[in-house]
């Protein structure tokens, strides 16, 4: 078999790239090892920045989210016992994000591409990727005398962080950079209405806590927890005692409900770069990590393929591989701000364990201090609905929405 791009991963980055090219009129086969339910019922992230929003909507896929998505227009830092809101709409001109789950994203991403005669393929194993560093990079998937071949001029890596296209590249050309965080999040998916229409962030001495949700009956909640939590020993009285304690405020509880999923994730920032090798890029989660207190991973996977798709664009429309070269470090400009934005957040808002008076006094004066300086405040707002999309991306896809407008 032949295509122009092999995919791996039907997660956001793949689905989104395969879509943008073929808006381009560039061919591409997407490769997933799962089953297409099990990817379409996976519970992840929740928050669509506004260039994710806009991008949905300008390449005909954003239907259904913005009948079903909850658009926000700030959300609400808690400490002491008190809620202090931070107004994105007024602090950012105008914009917001909007609530709507990850894998709907996927299951819309899915069926556009289905429906646009793309090429899916689902439950593919033994995926293996050769000759990147040549003109006529290859994908080998399916073994067991099974095995088929897949014949690309380049291939996207969007096969997550657990996937095998970062280390089908050689020793010694990635330097990793990373940290881990000394916790991880609980996270509940709850039959209750939310108990709040904006998201609440809470600081409190005995950890952090999210009030998050997916649509007006179904709420999603996080508890800071220690990395190796065992959820065995969480039973639901004991998860809402402590989410009623840690988003505790005056006069207000938390509406409860049947607990109907609940998990723990650990915490950790990665970057790996470059971000590409000979003709393999990465994108998204196979490429860096972001703790989700910035809610920034699902929003990042999707600027890489931008950029991904206009490199890819010039190249076949005149030749041109300047952006190609350039993909990684157009991306990690984008990249680390984002790190430094979800660090941020992340150490802000959790209790450490070496949680000294000073650190706890300090965490304490910046959350005054971003929820009583409109310059502080105005910093999170920009990072959280997103910084703007490198201007080569947006010049680009104008063009080919010029050409085919909807
Ligand atoms: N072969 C084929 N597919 C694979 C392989 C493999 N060897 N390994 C992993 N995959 C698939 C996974 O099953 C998954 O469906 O690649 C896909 C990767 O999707 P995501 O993990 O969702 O990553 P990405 O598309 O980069 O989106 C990032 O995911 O975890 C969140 O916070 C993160 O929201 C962000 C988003
Ligand atoms: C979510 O709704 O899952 C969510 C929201 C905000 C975050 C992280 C996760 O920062």
């Amino acid at each position: 078999m032949r295509t122009q791009i092999g995919i791996v991963g039907a997660g956001p980055a793949g689905l989104m790239l395969s879509h943008l090219l073929h808006l381009q009129g560039i061919e591409s086969v997407v490769l997933e090892k799962h089953s297409r339910r099990y990817v379409e019922e996976r519970v992840r992230a929740g928050v669509l920045d506004q260039g994710t929003v806009d991008l949905m909507l300008t390449t005909g896929v954003g239907r259904r989210m913005k009948e079903l998505g909850l658009v926000h227009y700030g959300i609400e830092l808690r400490f002491l016992n008190s809620g202090h809101r931070i107004d994105f709409k007024d602090l950012t001109g105008g914009l917001g994000i909007t609530i709507y789950a990850q894998q709907e994203v996927v299951k819309d991403l899915t069926n556009a591409r289905l429906a646009a005669g793309g090429q899916v393929f689902f439950e593919v194993g033994d995926v293996s990727l050769h000759d990147l560093d040549s003109q006529r990079p290859k994908i080998r998937y399916g073994g067991d005398g099974d095995a088929s071949e897949l014949q690309c001029d380049f291939i996207a890596g969007c096969d997550g962080s657990h996937g095998i296209c970062r280390s089908s590249i050689p020793n010694g050309v990635l330097t990793i950079f990373e940290r881990d965080y000394p916790f991880g999040w609980l996270g509940i998916l709850a039959e209750a209405p939310p108990s709040s229409d904006e998201l609440i962030y809470a600081y409190h001495e005995r950890g952090f806590a999210l009030l998050s949700m997916r649509s007006p009956t179904l709420s999603r909640l996080y508890l800071q927890c220690r990395r190796d939590e065992d959820i065995n020993e969480w039973s639901d009285d004991k998860i809402w005692t402590e989410l009623q304690r840690r988003l505790a405020a005056k006069k207000r509880t938390l509406v409860e409900g049947p607990i109907i999923q609940k998990g723990v994730t650990g915490m950790r920032s990665f970057v790996a770069e470059p971000m590409q090798y000979g003709r393999l890029f990465l994108a998204g989660d196979s490429a860096h990590i972001v703790p989700p207190t910035g809610a920034k991973g699902l929003n990042l996977a999707v600027a890489d393929v931008r950029v991904l798709s206009a490199a890819l664009g010039d190249f076949y429309a005149s030749g041109d591989s300047d952006l190609l070269n350039k993909y990684s470090e157009v991306c990690l400009r984008r990249v680390w701000k984002a790190q430094r934005f979800s660090w941020w957040m992340t150490s802000m808002l959790h209790r450490f364990d070496d949680n000294g008076t000073y650190d706890r006094r300090r965490q304490l004066a910046e959350l005054d201090y971003v929820t009583s300086s409109r310059a502080a405040a105005t910093t999170l707002a920009e990072n959280y609905v997103g910084l703007p999309i490198d201007p080569i991306c947006v010049e680009h896809e104008r063009k080919y929405q010029e050409r085919s407008p909807r």
